[in-house]
């Protein structure tokens, strides 16, 4: 066992077979016994890491972070610690979710209701900004180390685009943890993460308000496909779809395993600081889920104000709105021509149907009945 930069302690070598017979919480317990943080790094087998290698370009030294097991860049071990402590406030407002659930719609919604509807400010700031993603840096570490590294590197595209919008300079820099200590006690605090409970602070939930949004796992594996597709330089999925999906159900794709993520949520939904939207209600009554968010953060709203927010956050208008389609990174970060090529892709419940075979499905229903006990949505799939 190593210890890392952060404190937080490395399973072994040696260590691994036997854990690996245990069941993942006993595993995580066997860990804690001899750690002083909470937070454990396992590195995959060679099998794993071997598949990996065979379908990203990028490798990210994809590990799993304890407790939770969640599927991380190794970056993650910069930050692990600053995040387990982040010092909370009480206006603090946190979107937390599995990505391509409708994290961005969510925190579009909450940001608005949570500023008084003013949609002139929200039009004229960029989502990652306004609303920062709280483990940015394992991303933005690496691409950044290797942007910089280049010969002429001041000339390159991406620092042409942080060039041009000065307020993202500090987000490519920094982590999301110094960024939030920084901000003016007096000036409320939105943030949004993939990362489980299990490794965030843990108080948050009797500090913060923390706004949840989940989506039927089908369509999520799709959108994360095409996501996965789309960008260049983070991970940059190679593989065809069943081959996407077969490690979506193994666990290890970034920020899975999306049922733990669920679960971790589902567990803590009747708080009164938790408010638990799901994708496919938004959908069908976009008003309903806005009123149900004003009420959550105690920020009545007229019958207009609804309105024009929800024809703020209708499809056609955030796939146009230039401040959260991240258009802005087009030329440094997407693939022109692979996928679907944009990041508010289709927005529909059911598009699953024009990926999944038969068999695939058959396997993933039968992956959702396994995984799915004690989490009680009916998830609706068409
Ligand atoms: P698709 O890829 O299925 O189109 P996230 O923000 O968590 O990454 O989620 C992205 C998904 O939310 C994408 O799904 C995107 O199109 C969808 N989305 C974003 N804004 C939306 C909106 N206003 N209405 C419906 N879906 C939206």
């Amino acid at each position: 066992m190593s210890v890392t930069n952060s404190g937080a302690e490395v399973v072994g070598e040696k260590k691994r077979g036997r854990l690996h017979k245990l069941l993942p919480w006993k595993k995580h317990k066997a860990q804690m016994k001899l750690t002083a943080s909470p937070i454990a790094f396992e590195q995959y087998d060679p099998q794993t890491k071997s598949l990996l290698k065979q379908n990203f370009g990028v490798l990210n030294n994809l590990e799993t972070v304890w407790p939770g097991g969640i599927c991380l860049p190794s970056t993650y071990r910069d930050i692990a610690d600053k995040v387990y402590h982040l010092p909370l406030r009480p206006s603090d407002v946190w979107v937390i979710s599995f990505p391509k659930t409708g994290s961005t719609w969510t925190q579009e919604l909450v940001w608005c209701v949570g500023n008084d509807c003013d949609l002139a400010k929200a039009k004229s700031l960029h989502m990652d900004v306004k609303f920062p993603l709280l483990e940015h840096w394992i991303n933005s570490k690496g691409m950044m180390t290797k942007v910089i590294k280049q010969k002429g590197a001041k000339t390159t595209k991406m620092f042409t685009m942080l060039r041009h919008n000065p307020e993202l300079m500090a987000l490519a820099k920094n982590d999301t943890t110094q960024i939030m200590q920084q901000t003016p006690d007096n000036e409320r605090r939105f943030v949004k993460t993939h990362i489980f409970f299990s490794l965030l602070p843990p108080r948050i939930l009797d500090v913060c308000k923390i706004v949840y949004v989940t989506r039927n796992p089908k369509d999520t594996v799709v959108s994360y496909y095409h996501h996965n597709l789309l960008f260049k330089g983070l991970y940059e999925f190679r593989g065809d779809f069943k081959t996407f999906v077969e490690l979506f159900m193994a666990n290890t794709l970034p920020w899975c395993p999306y049922w733990e993520n669920l679960r971790q949520a589902w567990s803590r939904k009747d708080h009164p600081n938790m408010c638990f939207l799901v994708y496919e209600d938004m959908k069908q009554d976009l008003a309903a889920a806005v009123r149900k968010v004003s009420d959550f953060l105690e920020k009545p709203m007229t019958e207009q104000q609804v309105v024009d927010l929800c024809d703020h956050l209708s499809f056609s208008s955030m796939s146009k709105n230039d401040k959260v389609n991240r258009e802005v990174f087009r030329d440094v970060l997407m693939h022109e021509n692979k996928s679907e090529k944009k990041f508010i892709r289709k927005g529909q419940i059911g598009d699953w149907k024009n990926y999944f075979d038969e068999d695939l499905n058959r396997r993933f229903d039968a992956w959702i009945a396994a995984n799915s006990e004690g989490i009680d949505i009916q998830f609706q799939y068409e």
